[in-house]
């Protein structure tokens, strides 16, 4: 499969160090406006380097664009390509808007091209394995849950994540990831109520989900956190807890209640986990590139990357109003 990535910034680079280390992969170029990013990346990749979209294709004939810019170019993008006839990959969130993220994947459905959407949480062997445990019912059934994304606050080419109309903020940037996983993990959601705070150096939020099970959760994302980017994890379900911090340990741990099994209350049965030998980008390019190539049925599809954005941006209208938001329309 030829593979191009357009966008060489962070997430460009993370995905070309990953293409790079899959033998059956055929890279098809690099682009970005900033030539010397795009020649760096293309460099390491053993391809070339585009600032022209239409050039690269043109050239280089890729079966797959990974579209890496930022957010609020996705939309443009992802249309061009669809009318090119290429399969996308497109990193979370799918766009800034409702109506942007339903046209790309209109476009690429009446195109006969894959859309998938970077959500990687759901490619991290802790949050996978969070789930697997939280919906197997080890802990019983889960009612309340926390999680937490604590960040530098990002700064990008451009500073373009401080200006919420580019890059939608910390809830519909870096918090949708934790709105993902909640919503594959919880079921869907019936309800948010959020709080944002936010400065020239610092966005913190606060976001309350009710979810259709009448489960409820917390979540908050912090940019311009002083301390290491640190993310985490609770679920409590009605037998014991599943929690997973990544400052404390990269392991996740299960903590359940032997109250039925054997009359003793609160022993701990500690679940270790490795390390992976490849980082979660890894496992994600590979799943989405073996759906494209008709091997393997997505985990995650472009309509939960729309429904991702959907929560996120029902938080933000709550957080300027000050009142809870009923998904499909305000709270009467
Ligand atoms: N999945 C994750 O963990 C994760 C982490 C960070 C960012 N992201 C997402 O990835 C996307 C990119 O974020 P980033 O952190 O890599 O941003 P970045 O600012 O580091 O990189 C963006 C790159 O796009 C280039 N660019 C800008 N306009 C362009 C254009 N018109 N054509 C071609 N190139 C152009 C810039 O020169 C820059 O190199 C965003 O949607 C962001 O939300 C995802």
């Amino acid at each position: 499969m030829r593979v191009a990535v357009l966008g060489a910034g962070t997430m460009g680079s993370t995905y070309v160090q990953n293409l790079a280390k899959m033998k059956d992969v055929q890279p098809a170029g690099v682009c970005d406006i900033r030539r010397e990013a795009a020649g760096q990346a293309a460099e390491l990749w053993g391809t070339n380097a585009y600032e022209s979209l239409e050039a690269m294709v043109e050239r280089e004939r890729p079966d797959v664009v990974c579209v890496c810019v930022p957010t609020f170019l996705h939309k443009e993008y992802v249309l061009k390509l669809a009318a090119m006839g290429k399969h996308v990959i497109c990193e979370k969130p799918i766009a800034l808007h409702r109506e942007d993220a339903e046209a790309m994947i209109r476009a690429c459905r009446e195109a006969g091209v894959r859309l998938y959407i970077g959500h990687v949480l759901r490619f991290f062997p802790s949050y996978k394995d969070l789930r697997v445990k939280a919906t197997s019912g080890i802990v019983g059934t889960v009612q309340v849950a926390h999680a937490k994304r604590l960040s530098a606050f990002p700064k990008g080419w451009n500073r373009w994540f401080a200006d919420a109309s580019l890059s939608g903020g910390v809830i519909v940037d870096l918090m949708i990831h934790d709105l993902d996983f909640l919503r594959w993990t919880m079921g869907d959601v019936q309800s948010v109520y959020a709080k944002l705070h936010k400065d020239d150096h610092m966005e913190y939020a606060n976001v309350t989900l009710q979810f259709q099970s009448g489960a409820l959760a917390n979540v908050e994302a912090f940019w311009g956190y002083p301390g290491a980017f640190t993310t985490g994890a609770e679920l409590a379900g009605t037998r014991g807890v599943l929690r997973f911090d990544s400052s404390s340990s990269p392991t996740l741990e299960v903590r359940r209640l032997r109250r039925e099994e054997d009359g003793r209350e609160g022993s701990g049965v500690p679940v270790p986990r490795t390390p992976a030998k490849h980082d979660p980008y890894y496992y994600e390019l590979r799943h989405f590139l073996s759906c494209i190539a008709g091997e393997s049925e997505p985990v995650i599809t472009a309509e939960d990357g729309y429904a991702a954005l959907d929560i996120a941006l029902a938080a933000v209208q709550s957080a300027s109003t000050g009142l809870p938001v009923r998904m499909g329309g305000v709270l009467a």
